[in-house]
Order: structure tokens, then sequence, then C-alpha cells
């Protein structure tokens, strides 16, 4: 495992296996890594000839009141991780590094920043798509692989690549699962005991509303259903939101409309933790 710190080093260490036309792999990531983390260096590792893995915590995607202060750093730990996990190269630029004085351009992709996640964290999906823009300039990586988990995120990049024409292939990874259910999240570590048992009141509501959908109701009506569900399963908790939405546009939906799948969208508080969730769901064949 190489550890690198500067743009030019970067560009220096990848340049040889460019040459010889090997495939690069990059797995961006904000550190306190996880299974759900190795499960996409394991895709990488299968699909690429060098992988490449970033740990930066991203000042310009974090609202002014929330956690980049406090966010988990364990960068010993994680470099074991990846060594143990044969990633090529660890990229660990400074904020100095990434934005350099004076950097002021950003990336704003629209209507779908602005939704959900968006509206909740203005600002978010811009620091979002700048910092993955600026990674993919450094790194040129053949593919890049994100989770599922950040359904919103990869809708923003997946329409970043495309409008900006980023010679970049996306690959998405599965969502990495608790026993019970609890979407494995780096802000899962903050959850005090009875917040973590009632945690996976999340992925049980989903469950709910996509058996409801399943079984004919209405989405209008399994979302209103499923959100009365949450709050008597996870009293404790406030619900942000759970709705169901087109994938690529996280445009709200009442019926399938000819599309074959949506997703179903949640996301709640649990004292000063915020989780998201989601799962696809087909069209049901009765309707
Ligand atoms: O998903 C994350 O960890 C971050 O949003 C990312 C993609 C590394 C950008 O900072």
């Amino acid at each position: 495992l190489i550890k690198i710190e500067t743009v030019a080093g970067l560009r220096e260490a990848l340049s040889p296996f460019r040459k010889v036309d090997k495939r690069i792999g990059f797995v961006p990531t904000m550190g306190a890594l996880h299974t759900g983390h190795l499960s996409l260096v394991e895709l990488s590792k299968r699909a690429s000839d060098v992988t490449v893995v970033s740990i930066f915590v991203n000042p310009t995607q974090f609202g002014p009141n929330e956690d980049f202060t406090k966010y988990p750093r364990t960068l010993e730990a994680d470099a074991t991780l990846l060594e143990i996990a044969g990633v090529d190269v660890l990229f660990l630029p400074s904020v100095v590094e990434m934005y350099p004085d004076g950097a002021t351009t950003s990336i704003n992709v629209g209507e779908l920043a602005t939704v959900f996640e968006g509206a909740i964290r203005p600002g978010h999906f811009d620091g979002v798509a700048t910092v993955v823009a600026k990674l993919f300039n450094q790194v040129e990586p053949d593919l890049a692989f994100f989770g599922q988990k950040d359904a919103q995120q990869v809708a923003v990049l997946k329409k970043m690549v495309r409008d900006l024409c980023c010679n970049v292939e996306i690959v998405i990874g599965e969502t990495a699962r608790e026993t019970d259910g609890l979407a494995l999240s780096s802000r899962n570590r903050y959850l005090s005991a009875t917040e973590r048992k009632e945690s996976s009141g999340i992925c049980v509501t989903l469950v709910k509303v996509l058996g409801d959908v399943t079984a004919g109701k209405t989405l209008r009506l399994a979302v209103e259903d499923a959100t009365r569900y949450f709050q008597t399963i996870c009293p404790n908790a406030t619900l942000d939101y759970l709705d169901i939405v087109v994938i690529e546009t996280f445009r709200k939906m009442d019926s399938f409309n000819g599309v074959d799948k949506l997703l179903i969208v949640i996301a709640a508080r649990f004292g000063s933790t915020r989780l998201i969730d989601n799962l696809v769901i087909d069209r049901p064949t009765i309707l």
C-alpha cells in the first residue's frame, strides 16, 4: 500500500500503470471505513488492475451545523484494513491540497441537488459533486465505485458524469447491512445503545412499504401507513422523510406510470444522528 498526500505524487505513482493501459479502479471515501467500503474495494479489485482509495473528509459537503469537526477520523485502522484488502494506492490529500487558496469553482447538477437530502442539507451535493469531480481529475480512474446506501449521491454523480462527459464508469455496490437490517454507515458509531436498537426500524419500515406495494397497496397509502408505523416502532426518532421516487431524478411518484423500478427513500434522526436508507421496488406484476 503506497500512501500519497499530493496530487503531483499521485499522478507520478499512477503514470506507469496508465502507460501500459492498466485499468484504474477508484473508491473515494471519507474514511471511518466499514464493510460497505471494503465491499467496494473488493468490486474494484475484481474489475481493475490497480485500486486507488482516497480518504478525505470533505469540508464543502458539510453544513455549518453538521458534524465536520467530529466526523470520525480513524486513519491508522483504515490504512490497516486497506492494506489487508490489497489496495495499491491510498490517497490522503489535505484540505489545502484539495482546495488551494482561491479555489471557488463548484459544480451544481440542478434540481436533483435541491430535493430530499438536498433540501435538508443545502449545498451538500454541490460539495460532493465538486470534490468528486476534482478527485476524478486527479486519479483519472477508468471505474469509480460508490455505495447504493447514498442513492441520491449516486444519482447526482451519475448525472454529473453524463452532463460533463467525465471519462469514467460509475459502478454501484449493494448496501451492506447489520444482521438486523441497519445499513452500514460511518455515522452508526454515534448511536447510543437504545438508539442503535431502534434504528433497525428504518430498514423494517422500508421492507413494510415494499411488502405493502407488492401486495397491491397504492404507493401513497403504503407511504402514509408506513410513516405511522415508523413512528410506533421508533418512538424516539424523528422522521425527516419517507417517500417513493424515480431512481435517477428523485421525483416523487404516486404510481409506477410505466416505470419498472422506483426507489423507497427514508431519512430519520436518532438523537443528533441522521441516518438514511433506501430500497429499490419493482413494479408489482398484479398492477
Ligand atoms: O460517500 C462519501 O463518502 C462521500 O460523499 C464522497 C463520495 C467520498 C465524497 O466526499
